[in-house]
């Protein structure tokens, strides 16, 4: 799909589909139609009681002369109104053009549009369409109405246009990556998607293989990934801008490509959806496809440990004792607690690259989605600056975060293990927390450091704002916009 600026007289669009976005008990935007199609709204508003309040629309056929509709949609109270509610909005009538069978779209607000919201209108759009349809056979989607081709907004900023369309394009790229399931994503063809869009951005990508993985004592990574037939791998992904960084970045994604719990198997119920535990490394790959559009000033590093989690009798198992990359050694506790000790190995390989910040994205507890919710991530990190930097920006990214504490030291002692330096569970009590502070013995403590829970929220079971049934990608755009903050702040 394309969104543009629309250039034509408002009065002028006829065919397809036509949407005004208003404030609530304010509608005068639709005075901006011809005054035969804005008088039929007005009337149907009064009819229907619709005043534009906050997730309301009203959609009105166009008459018998037009194929398209009319759709508004409410955005509340100027004083409430956030930047998600104009990505929420601009989903809602999208999805309501494309229910109608209209493959264009014009979008009208309610006034001039900065390039932030201009970004804001485009993403709700792209994300609102999202669909995963390429495993339903031509027959089966017959009743799907077809995709919006073409999407204009009237009073928009071409530059935030095109910025929203990165950003949408990078997260459904993570969302088309996260549902595909885990005979088709493990970690040998992970490596291959990531190869493929090196290829195409230009990017640099480097894979270590098994013998290599040995070699450097990634011995966490081999571990849990020692009972799937398709070995482990890992992938380190480098932005570079032309003519010298002014600072450098890095992300690390967790990459289970599918949870079966090991040798401690989940049951069938929690099984299920487990093909998500490889969100954080679906939202790096889209992070680094993104940079190498929007073309920040900062070298930027994307890690990525590939591995799958299966019972074998090549696997590891409780009792085990495994060194890490750092030279710290793991008592294995349940084999369930697979992420960190992946994660254990890609923290201290890339605290060796001495970023300036680094934040890692993983699936890593149910405990943080007990905490939580399936709606809200927990955020953790000993640097108040950079924790509050992004709240900050996940207050207008719309994706939530909610910040745990990492000092409570009596909690601490829950991972401590009587034969090795750090024991991989830490009990019920405050899980997703002890999983942080076992991810904290991986980082070098000079390193700005943030860990990201998106367990629950990586994916949904029900629609909701842009989101459709399915994986939402998560956390890459609070990422990307975090790196334009910082990359503001610094000068
Ligand atoms: N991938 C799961 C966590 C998860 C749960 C992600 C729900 C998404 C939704 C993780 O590897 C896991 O199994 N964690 C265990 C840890 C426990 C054994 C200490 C958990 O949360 O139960
Ligand atoms: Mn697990
Ligand atoms: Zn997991």
């Amino acid at each position: 799909m394309r969104v543009t600026v629309c250039a034509r007289p408002p009065a002028d669009i006829t065919g397809g589909g036509l949407a005004v976005l208003v404030f609530e008990d304010d509608l005068s935007p639709l005075e901006q139609l011809s005054a035969e199609i804005a008088g039929q709204a007005k009337a149907r508003a009064r009819q229907t009681d619709f005043r534009g309040k906050k997730d309301t629309s009203l959609v009105i056929p166009f008459g018998e002369h037009s194929a398209g509709t009319l759709v508004v949609a409410g955005l509340g109270k100027t004083e409430s109104v956030t930047r998600d509610t104009w990505r929420q909005a601009a989903a809602v009538v999208a999805r309501q053009a494309e229910k109608d069978r209209c493959v264009s779209l014009a979008i009208l607000p309610p006034f001039c549009l900065d390039k932030a919201l201009s970004s804001c209108v485009t993403e709700g759009v792209l994300l609102g369409s999202y669909r995963f349809d390429r495993y339903k056979s031509a027959s089966s989607t017959e009743e799907e109405p077809p995709r919006l081709e073409s999407v204009e907004i009237a009073q928009a900023d071409e530059a935030g246009i095109q910025r929203g369309t990165v950003l949408a394009e990078s997260q459904n790229y993570a969302r088309d990556l996260v549902n595909e399931p885990g005979n088709v994503i493990n970690p040998a063809s992970l490596v291959a998607e990531a190869k493929r869009l090196a290829a195409e951005t230009g990017i640099d990508c480097t894979v270590y293989e098994e013998p290599e993985l040995r070699e450097m004592g990634m011995n966490g990574l081999l571990g849990v990934g020692g009972g799937s037939v398709t070995p482990p791998r890992l992938i380190h992904m480098v932005y570079r801008p032309q003519g010298g960084a002014v600072a450098k970045l890095a992300f690390v994604g967790k990459g289970v490509t599918f949870d079966s719990g090991g040798l401690n198997i989940k049951p069938g119920d929690y099984m299920r959806t487990m093909k998500g535990d490889k969100t954080g490394a679906c939202n790096v790959l889209a992070i680094m496809k993104a940079l190498a559009k929007l073309k920040p000033g900062a070298e930027v590093h994307g890690f990525i440990g590939a591995v799958e989690n299966m019972p074998d009798g090549g696997s590891y198992r409780p009792d085990d004792i495994i060194t890490i990359r750092n030279g710290k050694s793991v008592e294995i506790d349940n084999t369930d607690a697979e992420g960190r000790v992946t994660l254990a190995d890609v923290l201290s390989f890339a605290s060796e690259q001495k970023p300036d910040v680094l934040i890692d994205m993983a699936t890593l507890t149910g405990a943080c989605v007990v905490a939580l919710g399936e709606y809200t991530a927990g955020l953790f990190s000993g640097d108040d600056r950079l924790a509050e930097n992004i709240m900050n920006v996940s207050a207008d990214t719309g994706e939530r975060f909610w910040r745990l504490p990492l000092d409570d030291e009596r909690l601490r002692k829950k991972i401590r293990s009587d034969i090795a330096d750090v024991l991989n569970t830490g009990g019920r009590y405050g899980g997703a927390i002890t999983a942080a502070m076992f991810l904290r013995e991986f980082v070098d403590e000079n390193i700005p450091w943030a860990h990201l829970d998106i367990a629950g929220v990586d994916s949904t079971k029900e629609d909701y704002g842009y989101y459709r049934k399915g994986a939402t990608g998560f956390g890459a755009r609070t990422c990307l916009e975090f790196l334009e903050l910082y990359l503001t702040e610094k000068d």
